[in-house]
């Protein structure tokens, strides 16, 4: 089994954040929920990103992926500076970024292969997107079960089925929101194996939030947060 279908055209994607400041709300009750953060993570690297609930890793997760805008610093993901780059180069950035979340967020109506073509459905390409969806399906353990509907999958054959989404735009960067919190152990290590494999393969950069000690043993790098901002002695770890 091997995942290495889009090797040649990609490469992971550098991250620099310099005082990178994100809040919500105004007045007493402002929360700034990423706090004057800088890290680097070298391209190809998997970086774990530790922190109690409500520490904002998942705040740094949107603002990484293009959802969210900083409101100060600045924050540069393979190039493009994400602060100052027009609508159009973030609709390009956001869609160089895979997504994996805790609860797989797969469109209940649509089948398996629907679900992984969604990203590109919108986007013109030079790729045979059903060929390429089938490829991923049958790199992730899926092959045969094209035409399943989610809800007659397993939580760890869903989360496949999203990492297969995930990979679909040849991501540079992969982003993935606590993966394994939905599921149980033995199921979590299975879908943390998957998305380590595809990063080694593919050379892509990963950014994986997690409260799971075993997830980010996995990691090369491990960044933990506390109120936003990046715990003393753990900056010089990012690489
Ligand atoms: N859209 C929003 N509007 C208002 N406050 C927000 C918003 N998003 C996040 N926050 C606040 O920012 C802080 C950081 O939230 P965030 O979701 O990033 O934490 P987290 O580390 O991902 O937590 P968890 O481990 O529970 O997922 C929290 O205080 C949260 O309430
Ligand atoms: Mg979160």
């Amino acid at each position: 089994m091997t995942l290495a279908v889009q090797r040649v055209e990609n490469a992971g994607a550098s991250v620099r954040a310099s005082h990178v400041t994100r809040s919500f709300g105004a007045g007493a009750a402002r929360i700034v929920a990423v706090d004057d953060l800088s890290f680097t993570v070298s391209p190809g690297a998997v970086v774990a990103l530790r922190g109690a609930s409500g520490s904002g890793k998942s705040t740094l997760l949107h603002l990484l992926a293009g959802i969210e805008r900083p409101d100060s610093g600045e924050l540069v993901v393979a190039g493009v500076d994400l602060g100052r780059a027009t609508r159009r180069h973030l609709t390009q950035h956001r869609r160089r970024v895979g997504l994996v979340f805790q609860r797989f967020h797969l469109l209940p109506a649509m089948s398996v292969l629907d679900n992984v073509l969604a990203p590109v459905i919108p986007v013109r390409v030079t790729f045979d997107k059903a060929a390429r969806a089938r490829e991923l399906l049958a790199a992730v353990g899926l092959a045969g079960r094209e035409s399943a509907a989610p809800s007659q999958l397993s939580g760890g054959q869903q989360q496949r089925v999203a990492v297969a989404r995930a990979l679909i735009g040849s991501p540079a960067l992969i982003l993935a929101d606590e993966p394994t919190g939905s599921l149980d152990s033995t199921t979590g290590t299975e879908i943390m194996d998957l998305l380590l494999r595809v990063a080694a393969e593919r050379s892509t950069t990963m950014i994986i939030a997690t409260h799971d000690e075993g997830v980010a043993d996995a990691c090369d790098y491990v960044i933990s947060m506390r109120d936003g901002q990046i715990m003393a002695g753990e900056a010089a770890r990012s690489a």
